[in-house]
Order: structure tokens, then sequence, then C-alpha cells
């Protein structure tokens, strides 16, 4: 009897070797191995050892090795279809009975793999070609240069009706084959099938051995409906199974130890580049508990990174309820958080690399994001309301299967809890908390609970500083690059800031961490420290860790202001300069606001003359510097298709 290669390639998938092994083998943990007693000859030191990711098993001491299949043969004699359908039954799979059609079925699939390779190399050749200029433009003005285009396979599709069709044509391949293959548009309605890609750069989708199963196809114009274009499921490719750069990112991940998820395929390019070659994406949806599974396979701690947004934000929070039933002792996810409106990709290209290592390095654990996700969901300003928060909680617990994480999140809830509720007693309450949930106090109806933003704001201190403070968090932009540095120069050189406490408390923020930040700095300035003390006590009000974010936010160019060892003469003038421009750029915008205005009611003219005029001094002034307002705006109304 025959199995099809691809049932045989499920079972491997869905039965990690450690866990058919460790039936028969006790195991333990050896690094990203398992290693135990050969069961192939009786000794005293290990020399048996178990590789998920490589899907195989070594034994030393008789030299042999295999798979799953081959190790249930070995130590139980059976056959190989008898192993098979003694695994399929573990993995919860039927066993399919190889017909002729089946057979048939089977041969037309490789034959698709033929067709997709084929079509990934016409767009290839597509984009070095003439007609491939402008898509080349396009990519070179997103820094996806030629040996980028290169790795990942990067393409082309003219923009024509037919070019992909006829080429195939020339080659042999049957018009049913390409249309099985998803890349032709038909239909009952459709006289003459024709190209489904067609004017968009090319991103093939391989599966995990590197075989091209579908594509990804992008718009290069911005008003053009759908911005990607993806292959529909085929026998080939089904979306929710599949991520992104999954063949190559299995072996990086393997030696790392650690896979990443990003939410697109530039993001992933960007990854890579930026030195993290083990990151894969989803196609455009939520991860799916498959996709899940195929990232616990790469490491048991997967970091999903998602854009600083709320479309971000939300995915992360559908990733939470996909993991949660599939949390296991020592498996679950981290999350890094992306600076507001921010993908990895934008962030390479205006921070840099080490932008990226920072947030990849600060990602929080699964069960801080959603001690967050329900402690922001609602006020928790009466106790009905917080009784709510809890019983929110233990219901979001209760979708956790495994018996022995479930213990253990329901008591660390319970930490968080007993911290969240105890404040107001153990403690006084005190200004100049860090982000944090304030506003959910400021939304309650009938005005701010007892002693106000200062128990909003011990809360945070209780809660998650790092996470609340995040501007994915965050109702209003953290800080502008101006605002970030002139805050930082006075930390970092706290002889300023005894020198221009007025200027500093006078200075008009945009930024709702900005302005957090300032109102410790002069909380510290007000104790009468020494200039000497300062760090110390900024340390021990917690504000060092602000500053740590806000000079994140700092353009790399102004990070040299913030060395404390920098020439303080240097240091000065340029506080100087940045607080004049911040102090032109706020009246700008006050005139702009009110030039709008203006415009709104009058339709006037000179209004609009003004409108421009102001906006060509702003961006003058700004360099890159975006409008927070606008950021935000941008940011609120991203939507996908
Ligand atoms: P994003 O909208 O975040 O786009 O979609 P992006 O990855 O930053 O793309 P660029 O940088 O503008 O080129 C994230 C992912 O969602 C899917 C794609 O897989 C994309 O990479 N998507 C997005 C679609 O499938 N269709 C769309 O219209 C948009
Ligand atoms: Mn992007």
């Amino acid at each position: 009897m025959r199995f099809p290669p691809s049932f045989i390639e499920e079972i491997k998938q869905r039965l990690p070797v450690s866990a058919v092994v460790g039936k028969r083998v006790r195991l333990q943990k050896a690094g990203r191995e398992w290693k135990g007693l050969s069961p192939f000859n009786s000794e005293k030191t290990p020399s048996f050892f178990v590789n998920d990711q490589k899907q195989a098993w070594f034994d030393f001491s008789s030299g042999k090795n295999g798979n799953i299949f081959t190790f249930v043969m070995e130590t139980e004699g059976l056959s190989f279809p008898e192993a098979v359908e003694r695994l399929a039954g573990e993995a919860g799979l039927q066993v399919p009975q190889m017909s002729r059609e089946a057979e048939e079925r089977e041969e037309k699939r490789a034959s698709l793999y033929d067709v997709m390779e084929m079509a990934a190399r016409f767009f290839e050749e597509q984009l070095r070609a003439a007609a491939g200029s402008k898509a080349r433009a396009y990519l070179g003005g997103r820094d996806l240069g030629l040996e980028t285009q290169r790795a990942f396979r990067l393409g082309f599709a003219p923009n024509e009706k037919f070019a992909l069709r006829d080429w195939l044509a020339s080659k042999g391949v049957a018009k049913e084959a390409m249309i099985e293959a998803g890349l032709l548009v038909h239909g009952d309605d459709i006289a003459v099938p024709y190209d489904r890609f067609r004017d968009r750069v090319m991103f093939p989708i391989a599966d995990s051995r590197g075989k091209i199963i579908a594509f990804g196809g992008r718009a290069m114009e911005k008003d053009v409906p759908a911005k990607y274009l993806n292959s529909p499921d085929t026998p080939l490719f089904h979306k929710g199974h599949v991520l992104y750069n999954h063949h190559i990112a299995r072996k990086a991940a393997h030696d790392r130890g650690t896979v990443i998820a990003v939410e697109g395929y530039v993001d992933v390019i960007a990854m890579s580049r930026a030195g993290f070659p083990n990151a894969v994406a989803p196609l455009g949806t939520a991860l799916t508990q498959d996709q899940l599974g195929l990232l616990w396979r790469m490491g048991d701690e997967p970091i999903l990174c998602f854009d600083g947004d709320k479309a971000g934000r939300r995915a992360a929070y559908r990733a939470i309820d996909n993991a949660l039933p599939l949390l296991q002792p020592g498996k679950s996810l981290r999350f890094a958080l992306l600076p507001e409106g921010q993908d990895p990709d934008d962030l390479l290209r205006t921070q840099g690399a080490g932008a990226i290592e920072t947030a990849i390095g600060a990602a929080r654990p699964l069960a801080e994001l959603l001690w967050t996700r329900e402690y922001e969901a609602q006020p928790l300003d009466t106790p009905e309301r917080r009784a709510a928060f809890e019983a929110r909680m233990r219901e979001a617990l209760s979708a956790i299967s495994d018996e022995s994480v479930r213990r253990h999140y329901r008591a660390d809830m319970d930490e968080r809890l007993r911290g969240l509720f105890d404040i107001r007693r153990d403690r006084p309450p005190r200004g100049g908390g860090w982000g944090g949930p304030g506003r959910n106090f400021d939304r309650a109806p009938g005005g701010r609970f007892g002693g106000g933003a200062s128990f909003a704001s011990g809360l945070a201190a209780k809660a998650s500083p790092g996470l609340a403070s995040h501007p994915m968090f965050a109702a209003r932009p953290s800080a502008t690059p101006r605002e970030a540095m002139i805050l930082a120069i006075f930390a970092r050189h706290p002889v300023l800031l005894e020198r221009r406490i007025e200027e500093l408390a006078d200075l008009h923020l945009t930024g709702r961490d900005a302005e957090r930040f300032r109102r410790g700095l002069i909380d510290v300035v007000g104790s009468e420290a020494e200039p000497e003390a300062i760090p110390g006590l900024m340390q021990r009000i917690g504000l060092t860790a602000q500053l740590a974010h806000l000079e994140g936010l700092v353009r790399p160019g102004d990070r040299w202001l913030l060395d404390p060892e920098a020439n303080l003469s240097r240091v000065s003038d340029a506080l100087r300069q940045a607080l004049a421009l911040h102090r032109r750029a706020v009246t700008l915008h006050t005139e702009l606001k009110a030039a709008e205005r203006a415009l709104a009611e009058s339709d006037d003219e000179t209004a609009l003359a003004r409108i421009l005029e102001v906006k060509t001094e702003l961006a003058d002034l700004d360099g890159t510097e975006a409008d927070p307002d606008e950021a935000a705006a941008a940011a609120g109304s991203r939507s996908r298709a």
C-alpha cells in the first residue's frame, strides 16, 4: 500500500520525534535537543539524541538514526505501513486509501510545484527585464536592493493580461494546471481565464522545504484597491497553515533557539536585514493555531513582533486567544512592541537595526500582555468594575487547557490583582507616575476616582510599568523626537536642568510620555538635590526606565548630546537651539489650527494660503518630524483589505 507523501509529511508535522520516542525512552532536555539512554543497547551514559527541528533521532551507541516511522519500526518491529497506521492514529489522522484517483491527484500536486517554480522564475526574469524597471525603482526606493531581491526571489508580474499564461503555455503547462495553481482568474462568467497577478511586485511564498506554493503581489501605486493580492487556497497552499519565510527561518531559529513572527512580507525582509533571519509572518491574517504550532516547533518562546498601532495591538490580542488553549509547560509567547505607528520595516529605515534589537530584547511575557489587555478593557473605578475585571481575568485563564500552566497563571494573576487592589492601602498616592491607565479613570462616568490621577498612576506603577507606558497602549503619541531630545538632554546634564528649570516648566509638550517625564524631572529638582544626586533620585522614582524609552525616540544624529561626557557648552547650545525651534513649532501649530478653523468657516483664500505657508515652514523646521495629530489620525484610520 502506498501513502501520499503529503500525508506522511502531515504526520511528521504533527508528532514531534520527542513525543514518539518519549513513550519508550526517558528523555532529558539537552540544549535544543533531547537525550536519553539508547533503546538499542544497554548503556549508562546517554548516547541517544532526539532533535525535533530536524525531525530525527540519532543513536551513537549503534550508529542508527532515523525519523518517527523508523523509530517505531526499529523498536516495535512494525512494517512501514503498520508504523504509518499507528502514528497516524496517534496524530489523530485518518489513513487515506490511496486509490487510483488519489494517486493521480498526488501526481498532479507534484506537477503543480513545478508550475509554481516556473512562475516564480518568470516573475524573477521580468523584474530584471525592461518591463521591470518601474518595479526595480519601487523596490530600490524601499531599500530592497538587488541582493535582497535575489535572496527572497522577488519578482514582477507585468501589466498584461496573458503574459504568464502565454509563457507557461509555451513551456507546455496546461491551462487547467495554471488554474489549479491559482495563477489565473477564471470562472463561469469569464470566457478566457487571465493572469491573476498584474503590475505587481511578487513575493513568492514557500513551504517548509522551500518549494514555492503561493505568491503575494504588492501593488506599487497607492490607490489600488488591494495593496497585497495573495494566491487563493490551492491543493498546495492553505493560507492558515503557512508562514512566510518558514524554510529559511527554520534553520536560523534552530541555531538561535528562537523565532520571531512579524506582520508582513516586507517586515520579514527588514528583520532579516537587521540581523534576524529567524523571522516569519502569517499571510495577512491573525496567527492561527496551526501557525502557532509551527512557531513552537521552532522555539519554546516565539516572539511576536507586531506593528505599533491599533491593528498591531489587535493582532497581538487575537494571538493571545489562540495561544492560551495551547500553552504547555515551557512553551509560551513573548511580545515585542514597536514604537507608535511603526512596523519593523519603518523602524529599520528610520532608526536602524539597533532599534529593532532593542524592541526584541525588551519583549514582554504573554502573562503580562494578557493582564494589560483585560486591565485596559474597562475603567476600574468602582468595586463592581474591579470585580468584573477579576471575573474577566478568570474567564480568560479558564481557556488554558494545560492544568499546570493554568495553575501557575492563576497564581501569577492573583499576585497582580493583589498588587493592584492593595495599593491604596499600602501607599500614599504620589503624582508623576509613568504612563498607564490614567485615562481609564479619566473616562469614567461621574468623574475621577478618589485620589484621581495619583491613584491611577500608582496602579500603573504596580501593574506593568513597561507595558502600560508603551506607546502602543497610549492614546497619544509618546513624544516627538525633538521633545524626547530636549528632555533627555536635561536628564543627562543635570547642571542644565538647574539653569533652565523655568524653561522646562513652561515647555509646551504634545506627547503624553513627555509630559509625565517632565513632571518627574521637576519633582526631582524640586527636592533640592545636588546635581550629582539627581541620577540616583531619578533611578529611585523610576525615571531611568522612562529615560531609556525617550532616548530611543531621539534621532540618531542627535544621540551624542546624551553622552554625560559630551562638551557641555556644545550641548547647551544645542539645547538652546532645540528649545527655540520647539517653541516656534508650537506657535506654528497653533496658527495652523486657527487658519484651518478660518478656512472651515469661511472658505477664505487667504486662510488657505496661510495654511500652506505654515505647513511649509513646519516641514522645514521639523525635517522628518511628523505632526503627532496627523500621525495618530493615520494610525487610527489604518485598515487592511
Ligand atoms: P500591512 O498593511 O502591515 O503592510 O500588512 P506591510 O507589510 O507593512 O506592507 P508594506 O510595507 O506597505 O508593503 C501586513 C501583511 O498583511 C497582508 C500581507 O501579508 C502583508 O504583508 N495584507 C495586507 C494582505 O494580504 N492584503 C492587503 O491588502 C494588505
Ligand atoms: Mn510596512
